[in-house]
């Protein structure tokens, strides 16, 4: 048996009870109506194990600032590219207010139903998993499906941190975003910690070109970065 082969099957002899564990703490978290201080703290601690882990790598108070300015738009639909442990997707499913959209290449199915009972309770939102590489032009038909003609207020850019992959996104999925919505995109300042995160090919010219706003909790830091488009209003 290969490494990865015994890590799944203790993970599946684990699943019911990290199952278990994750709705406790789920339902916890959805005791009482939740600041947004609190909301990015949950995502950031949720804890659990397994695939049911809840996690985000973000500075607190980068995500904390776009959290405000997301909530400050009232948003109805939220489009995600980069799930992973689905920490931002916990903050984005409390703000918004129909639909979560969110997008990973690795196979979500596992945990769906869980993930899917982010929103608060007597929330109308839904959360939509899909599972596949959004620089596919299949994949961007089956968000447009998801859409059904509306317009996300806010698009979370965390996907393929390459500025091909990167850029690709933001070519493809912008349309999706109505005027006066936000584009953000995470990993922007200069200094990274993995070659392969190149936002900042990206981010630089785009400061120039749009309305932009940074949230960047150390100047000195290396990795994260928060980086903000506003949509113009025509
Ligand atoms: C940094 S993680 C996202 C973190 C998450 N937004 C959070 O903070 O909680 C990036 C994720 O993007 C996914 N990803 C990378 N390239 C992708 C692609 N082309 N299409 C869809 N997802 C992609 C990876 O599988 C990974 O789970």
């Amino acid at each position: 048996m290969t490494k990865e082969q015994y890590r799944k099957l203790t993970r599946n002899i684990r699943k019911p009870f990290n199952r278990y564990f994750a709705f406790r703490r789920l339902r916890k978290f959805h005791e009482r109506r939740r600041s947004l201080e609190e909301i990015v703290q949950w995502a950031m601690n949720f804890g659990s194990s397994g695939y049911y882990r809840v996690r985000t790598s973000q500075m607190p108070s980068e995500i904390l600032s776009l959290t405000r300015a997301v909530a400050e738009l009232k948003p109805e639909v939220i489009l995600e590219i980069g799930t992973a442990r689905g920490g931002t997707l916990l903050i984005w499913s409390q703000l918004a207010t129909k639909q979560v959209i969110t997008c990973d290449l690795e196979d979500l199915s596992e945990k769906e139903s869980f993930l899917q009972s982010f929103p608060p309770p007597g929330s109308a939102c839904r959360v939509t998993l899909l599972s596949g590489d959004s620089h596919g032009q299949a994949f961007k038909d089956r968000v447009a499906r998801q859409l059904d003609g509306k317009k996300a207020d806010f698009l979370f850019i965390d996907g393929d941190h390459t500025e091909k992959g990167v850029t690709a996104d933001y070519a493809m999925y912008r349309e999706f975003v109505r005027p006066g919505g936000i584009v953000a995109f995470h990993d922007i300042v200069e200094s990274q910690p993995f070659a392969t995160n190149q936002v900042y090919n990206l981010w630089k010219r785009l400061r120039l070109e749009q309305q932009t706003e940074e949230f960047i909790q150390d100047p000195g830091q290396s990795g994260f970065g928060i980086g903000m488009v506003r949509v113009p209003l025509k």
